[in-house]
């Protein structure tokens, strides 16, 4: 079981906060108004007290569950398409996973890459992955960086992190669909509520656009060329008229799809940050699972909290 690294003074935090049973780890604990296990908690804490955004870095921010692997290996593919064709057989995305590549900010300790020795003179992309909302993102990520934030349906989301879960190493013993259900609800996923998550990035996406590029994980299948080319374009890396005419796009989609990542031995038997294994990151990979499979009546209840609390942003699930 994957656990952080105790200090008397984290203790002494933890203990001053509200905490109740989380979906994803013993417990959660509500910090600056969202809940966190504790891993994710003192990888957050770590990040606000030390990490510098440097200007060209790119944030993948995400809930838990949204299509968080599929997206970091997009966004590497493109940023790093000079130097790796997508057809290139020794593509990185052939023989790392996308965790590997594009590490967490706030889980540093299982990622193979450490952000503080690297250097602001660098002036290489760096790409980083998270789920910290924006009432507690280090501020320079805002003012250095660009910000990808990605969400998908809620019913979704839920009923993959469930079954994610069940599978991770971050709890002792498996949850039931009904316990899980009630804490989703209540807000206990890590940075959750998810609500209020999403809230977050979308205000952002509308007062700063060239900011905060706001992504559907449905758009993302419906018509992957043209969240392709809004991506690129957001990231200030536009395809050029021969990388379209040469079929760069389809080549990038289809080497980040779900059957060719999923199917690669790396994300079947690899781990990433000594103990994940990285094929937990792949269930299904398809739009509407929630809904199949969560009943008449959670179903009814995520729509209605989702439609309660977006009500009046202008955004709709
Ligand atoms: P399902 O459990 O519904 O299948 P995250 O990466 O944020 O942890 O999200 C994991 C979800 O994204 C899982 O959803 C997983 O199957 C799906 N996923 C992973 N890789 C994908 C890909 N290349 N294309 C589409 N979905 C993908």
């Amino acid at each position: 079981m994957i656990t952080y690294s105790s200090t008397p003074e984290f203790e002494d935090l933890l203990s001053s906060l509200p905490r109740m049973e989380g979906i994803n780890a013993a417990y959660v604990y509500q910090y600056q108004g969202f809940w966190y296990g504790p891993l994710g908690l003192q990888g957050l804490i770590d990040c606000q007290k030390h990490f510098q955004a440097h200007k060209n870095d790119i944030f993948l921010v995400t809930a838990p569950k949204s299509g968080t692997t599929w997206l970091k290996a997009i966004i590497y593919a493109l940023i790093n398409r000079e130097a790796f064709h997508p057809q290139d057989p020794h593509h990185h995305l052939l023989t790392k996973g996308p965790h590997q590549l594009v590490p967490f900010l706030e889980f540093k300790e299982q990622s193979d890459y450490d952000w503080a020795s690297n250097s602001s003179e660098d002036n290489s992309t760096r790409i980083f992955g998270s789920h910290i909302p924006t009432v507690s993102l280090p501020k320079s990520i805002m003012e250095e960086g660009k910000v990808v934030y990605l969400c998908r349906d809620i019913k979704d989301t839920f009923i993959s992190l469930f079954h994610f879960s069940n599978k991770a190493i971050f709890r002792s013993s498996p949850i039931s669909l009904e316990n899980a259900f009630d804490l989703f609800c209540k807000g206990a996923s890590s940075a959750g509520p998810i609500w209020e998550q999403i809230l977050g990035y979308w205000k952002e996406s509308q007062g700063r656009p060239h900011k905060v590029l706001f992504m559907r994980y449905e758009e993302m299948k419906e018509e992957p060329l043209v969240q392709l080319r809004r991506l690129a374009h957001f990231l200030g890396k536009p395809f050029s008229q021969e990388e379209e005419n040469s079929q760069m796009l389809d080549q990038i989609i289809k080497l980040c799809s779900f059957e060719n990542l999923s199917n690669l031995v790396v994300n079947k038997t690899g781990i990433w940050g000594g103990e994940v294994k990285m094929d937990i990151y792949f269930r299904t990979g398809v739009v509407g699972d929630g809904k199949n499979t969560l009943t008449t009546e959670m179903c009814s209840k995520l729509d209605q909290i989702t439609e309660e609390k977006f009500c009046g942003s202008g955004l709709y699930m």
